[in-house]
């Protein structure tokens, strides 16, 4: 993993500072759920809880964009190329398929992930909206759900996106494809700052 070319060596790095942000929340929050919680400690949990969503509304969205819009249609047209290549290729015809229905499946799931991503951001924000500065036990017990299953969702796509995607990948693509994905990733990360 860590001689990925850019900008997969880019995503893995983002990958990091995000499982480093989710740690630091989850763990203000876990001393801010217990029943004698202070008002400076619940105040503190609350001020991270906001950092996060901005953090998930900004940066974990431009992260989902570089690889929705950009890494994830060039492994689909490479499927769908390679598709061709199977006809020549009947030999190897089973084993071919079932590599491709393999990466596509994890493509599918990988989408699908980013879809639960956006559907935790959006209850923590919509949360956040209407917690008030000192907010309840209770209400602080549903922001620590949320962020561990948040967590966990990032825990394990980060784990499948760098195991099924982003090792093999160099053997995909050129140098030259990997300067244009950059060039590309850039591109999307311009047009949402
Ligand atoms: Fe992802
Ligand atoms: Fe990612």
């Amino acid at each position: 993993m860590d001689d990925l070319p850019e900008p997969l060596a880019g995503l893995v790095r983002e990958h990091r500072l995000v499982e480093q942000i989710v740690h630091d929340a989850r763990e203000a929050i876990d001393a801010a759920t217990v029943r004698d919680a202070s008002d400076e400690v619940v105040t503190h949990a609350m001020d991270i809880l906001r950092d996060l969503d901005a953090f998930l509304a900004i940066d974990l969205t431009t992260h989902i964009a570089k690889e929705e819009e950009v890494l994830f249609p060039v492994m689909r047209k490479l499927i769908e190329e390679n598709e061709a290549i199977v006809v020549d290729m009947l030999a190897q015809h089973d084993e071919v398929r079932a590599k491709e229905w393999d990466i596509q499946r994890m493509l599918a799931a990988l989408d699908a992930t980013h879809d639960e991503v956006h559907a935790e951001s959006a209850s923590l924000q919509a949360g956040l909206a209407v917690a008030g500065a000192r907010p309840s036990l209770d209400v602080m017990v549903g922001f620590r759900d949320t962020v561990m299953k948040l967590d966990w969702i990032l825990q394990g796509h980060f784990g499948d996106e760098e195991d099924a995607l982003f090792e093999p990948a160099p053997g995909w693509f050129t140098a030259e494809q990997f300067a244009e994905f950059a060039r590309q990733m850039d591109e999307v990360e311009r047009s949402m700052s």
